[in-house]
């Protein structure tokens, strides 16, 4: 299976920080913040990787990261969204390197503890359709938020005002090669933007979504208290702090 990275937009919550980098460059304790997706994909088995880049500094991802020595790989892929178009929108530059193969697709800035090998065999053995990764957090009404019924998901709201539940849902997600024609017939949300909730709540509608809660720490670093978070909890997993 391939992977692709959304490593764009212009990380404008993160401002100044982002003035002059990108968001996905910035520190998250003692690495880059897109190591760890990279980390993510390649300890799933996932060694055919595209970064979907953009914004400020995007030549600084090739020397940073080059052809992805550091973690085993011979070789990464790259390309570049302009502007803010919308996480669908950067996933729809993949189409030519997905080739009509099923996706991995990890959002740059989510921090994940767990190896999700297990959730990537399982979608490998489902014939067709979306598999997404949810999580229980504290503050559903950041993220797009699923209402689950007995087993199913029956519908992912993009960051309600009153969360029907607890379960955000993360930003890895696996879709079959119908993606990119669905994305093709999107219009931009209110915020001007392809929205990835709409994407789901298309496969959900069709029958055509499973799903995982993700075991271990899940935190995305996207904005102020969010990448505070995020390097306080890989730093406590690394035992800093301990006596
Ligand atoms: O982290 C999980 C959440 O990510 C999901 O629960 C939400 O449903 C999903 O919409 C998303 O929410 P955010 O508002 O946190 O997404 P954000 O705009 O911060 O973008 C997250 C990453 O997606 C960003 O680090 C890079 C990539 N991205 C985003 C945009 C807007 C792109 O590659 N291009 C873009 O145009």
């Amino acid at each position: 299976m391939k992977g692709i990275i959304l490593a764009g937009g212009l990380g404008t919550r993160l401002y100044p920080l982002t003035k002059v980098t990108n968001k996905h460059l910035l520190p998250v304790y003692d690495r880059p913040m897109i190591y760890y997706p990279i980390e993510t994909l390649v300890k799933s088995g996932i060694r055919d990787i595209l970064i979907v880049t953009g914004g400020n500094n995007a030549g600084d991802f090739l020397k940073l990261i080059g052809n992805g020595k550091q973690f085993g790989l011979k070789h990464i892929n790259y390309t570049y969204q302009e502007g803010e178009g919308g996480i669908a929108h950067a996933l729809s530059l993949a189409e030519h390197f997905a080739d009509g193969k099923k996706i991995v697709v990890i959002l740059g800035d989510n921090i994940c503890e767990a190896n999700i090998s297990s959730y990537v065999q399982s979608f490998r053995k489902q014939p067709d359709g979306a598999r997404i990764l949810l999580k229980k957090v504290p503050d559903p009404e950041r993220f797009g938020v699923a209402t689950i019924r007995g087993s199913r998901i029956t519908k992912i709201v993009e960051k309600p005002k009153k969360p029907e539940s607890a379960y955000a849902v993360t930003g890895i997600y696996m879709y079959d090669k119908s993606v990119f024609e669905f994305i093709k017939t999107l219009k931009p949300s209110r915020r001007g933007e392809l929205e990835i909730t709409d994407v789901n709540n298309w496969y959900l509608k069709r029958g055509a979504m499973e799903f995982d809660v993700l075991p271990g720490y899940w935190t995305d670093a996207g904005t102020f208290e969010s990448l505070f978070r995020a390097n306080a909890l890989v730093a406590r997993h690394k035992g800093v702090g301990r006596s």
